[in-house]
């Protein structure tokens, strides 16, 4: 099993403030969400209940981590349908790392011409980054460690677990004994 890192009750808590401050922000205008599948659903779900301005949805699918914890080339699995043309984009994404998927995301958007973009990510793990990017807005900074949960998965699996946790090594080993890095 995974070992928590962030309880069902911070996340709570962080959400709930992230979504004031992206009210704060917004003030009076409609948003497009642009969330990023498949590991932004549970937090994606809760962010947008709390929150009361105008908003459309729409996902783009992008996927790096293919069965593995080591990335790879990134693809685009889903295409956005909305126009995103003059219009302000709140890009929700699950977590940060190289910085890869959302700088790739924010270049794609911005051939699409949209008033402004702002990203939001409910994990930062700044050590591994690669592209010089922050998000907007930020749930947790954390440490450089493979974590799992609240819609992030290990092979697909754990995206379901109610917090964000971090696998213990012997789940992660490959089936010859060799561990693979996180
Ligand atoms: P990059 O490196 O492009 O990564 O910023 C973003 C995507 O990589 C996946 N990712 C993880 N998935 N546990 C996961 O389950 C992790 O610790 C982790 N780090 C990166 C994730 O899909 C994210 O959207």
């Amino acid at each position: 099993m995974a070992q928590v890192l962030i309880t069902e009750a911070a996340l709570e808590r962080r959400i709930r403030s992230l979504a004031r401050q992206i009210e704060r922000d917004f003030r009076g205008g409609e948003l497009v969400v642009v969330a990023l599948l498949n590991g932004t659903v549970p937090f994606l779900a809760d962010l947008i209940r709390r929150l009361t301005l105008p908003l459309r949805l729409d996902f783009l699918g992008v996927s790096s981590y293919r069965g593995a914890t080591q990335p790879r080339k990134l693809i685009y699995t889903k295409e956005l349908r909305l126009d995103v043309r003059g219009r302000s984009v709140l890009v929700v994404d699950d977590i940060l790392d190289t910085g890869r998927t959302l700088s790739s995301v924010v270049a794609k958007l911005r051939r699409l011409k949209p008033r402004l973009i702002r990203t939001c990510v409910l994990l930062d793990k700044p050590a591994r980054r690669i592209e010089t990017l922050q998000a907007d807005y930020v749930g947790f900074k954390i440490p450089n460690l493979f974590v799992v949960g609240y819609g992030l998965d290990f092979a697909e699996r754990y995206r379901n677990l109610p917090f964000v946790g971090v696998l213990r090594p012997e789940l992660y080993r490959l089936p010859s004994g060799c561990a693979i890095e996180p």
